[in-house]
């Protein structure tokens, strides 16, 4: 990005010919601006004529990773990457950093957490390492931003921004406001150099408040990484997007050497359905523009006259609430005095309401002690009245179910005609899916 008009200090009034991060005048952090070039030209313009970016997405070359930003980095953009510790934020990124200094770009690898040396022996296992990669191992704000600075880095992936401390701001780093100054200035860094930055932000599962999450709004693009550390699936997905689509997803498999593309993610899950189990259903899930066949998996155990627990992993708590009232009260099926489980294998989350059918299916399944019948999987939204309601996408779940070979599947009555080898059977209300499931598909 070259500049022809020098920068002001919004703090001594100063003028640098080049942006910095800090004013050579006053030695204010963060302060200077573009001085608004010759007062005679008028900001106002035509909306058509204004220049929409910096340029034009740049891939990195991880495909999925690509994906969620519709291609690729853009120059001058700001992305906030949040997962739990051990999700794999650090080896996706190196693997980011490898494929685009592979490709010519200038990568900087700004290490806050783990010593220079560390990064490389997790960097080389990842793949050849290209001689260009840059790293500085710091823990400075300050001395981050200088080195993305002097280094001309065009993509700065900062690791983790709670581990990176502004000195001139009180706190210990990670602190609520050290982490809106660190976010500040390195979104000041991109807007003004041009460079993408990537930050990576640690996330519990309680997700508390003052955590990496309350710098959303100040960034172009956040990717939640979501995968149990336990498993091999992961799921990157892009939260918030304001140059392109939400919700596109990029899968991986964590293996011995780094995160791998999943070629057949249904596959991958299917494989390690088990079928005969009461409790468990499948469910036809869209991830993005991607279907997804995702087990839902449920027990139902008796409290002992203790408070009845519902307990919920990868669902959401007030759906499987409302679910359950709606199995009461419109099905008769009773839950009085019973602990509820309900998660979902391969450590993804079914947050969306199309899980509901799938789930009402699988804990009717647990009450009975009946399993579903083979080859069944199913998808609706579930209303209050116990009616199911159609979903977006029925074309592309139903072809997935065909694809990877189920023989039956539950639909909302309402769902659009499908040409499909799938068997589709169609339900207006739960209770006659229920009843689809349990006396109308053979069970074999
Ligand atoms: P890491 O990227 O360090 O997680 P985060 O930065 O999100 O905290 O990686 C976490 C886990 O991934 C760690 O338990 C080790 C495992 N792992 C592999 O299984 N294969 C690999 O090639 C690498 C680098 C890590
Ligand atoms: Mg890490």
């Amino acid at each position: 990005m070259a500049r022809t008009v020098p920068y002001t200090c919004t703090s001594c009034a100063g003028v640098a010919p080049k942006w910095s991060g800090q004013c050579p005048t006053c030695g204010s952090w963060n302060t200077l601006v573009e001085a608004i070039a010759g007062k005679a030209s008028s900001p106002v313009q035509s909306l058509a004529s204004v220049s929409l970016v910096h340029g034009s997405p740049r891939p990195t070359g991880v495909e999925e990773f690509d994906r969620l930003f519709g291609g690729g980095l853009l120059p001058g953009s700001v992305t906030l990457l949040y997962g739990e510790p051990g999700a794999g934020k650090s080896t996706l990124l190196s693997q980011v950093a490898i494929a685009a200094s592979a490709r010519g770009t200038i990568v900087l690898l700004v290490c806050a957490e783990e010593s220079a040396a560390q990064v490389r022996l997790r960097t080389e296992r990842l793949g050849l390492l290209p001689k260009e990669l840059l790293v500085i191992a710091t823990t400075s704000l300050d001395e981050a931003l200088t080195a993305a600075e002097q280094s001309n880095a065009e993509l700065v992936v900062v690791d983790s921004i709670q581990a990176l401390r502004a000195d001139d701001v009180a706190g210990p780093s990670g602190a609520i406001n050290q982490l809106r100054t660190c976010a500040e200035r390195l979104v000041a860094l991109a807007k003004h150099r041009g460079p993408a930055i990537i930050i990576v932000g640690h996330v519990t599962k309680d997700g508390e408040v003052a955590g990496p999450r309350s710098l959303e709004h100040m960034v172009d693009t956040v990717v939640a990484f979501e995968g149990d550390r336990h498993q091999t699936l992961r799921i990157a997905r892009a939260v918030k997007h304001r140059f392109g689509t939400t919700g596109e997803v990029g899968l991986f498999e964590m293996g011995s050497s780094g995160l791998a593309a999943v070629d057949d993610p249904g596959r991958l899950l299917l494989d390690e359905h088990v079928h005969h189990v009461a409790g468990s259903a499948l469910a036809i899930v869209l991830e993005g523009h991607r279907p997804l066949i995702t087990e839902l998996q449920t027990l139902v155990v008796d409290a002992h006259g203790g408070v009845a627990r519902r307990t919920a992993s990868g669902i959401d708590h007030a759906r499987i609430s409302l679910l359950l009232a709606v199995l009461e009260a419109r099905c008769g099926l009773s839950l009085a005095g019973l602990d509820v489980f309900a998660s979902v294998t391969g450590g993804l989350r079914a947050t969306e309401p199309a899980v509901d059918l799938p789930l009402a299916l699988a804990l009717t399944a647990a009450v009975s002690e009946r399993s579903l019948p083979k080859g069944l999987a199913s998808f609706g939204e579930v209303g209050l009245a116990g009616e199911l309601r159609r979903v977006r996408g029925a074309e592309r779940r139903i072809a997935e179910a065909s694809r990877l070979g189920l023989r039956h599947v539950i639909v909302p009555a309402s769902t659009p005609e499908v040409e499909t080898s799938v068997q589709l059977h169609r339900a207006a209300t739960v209770d006659e899916a229920i009843d689809l499931a349990r006396n109308v598909i053979p069970a074999h």
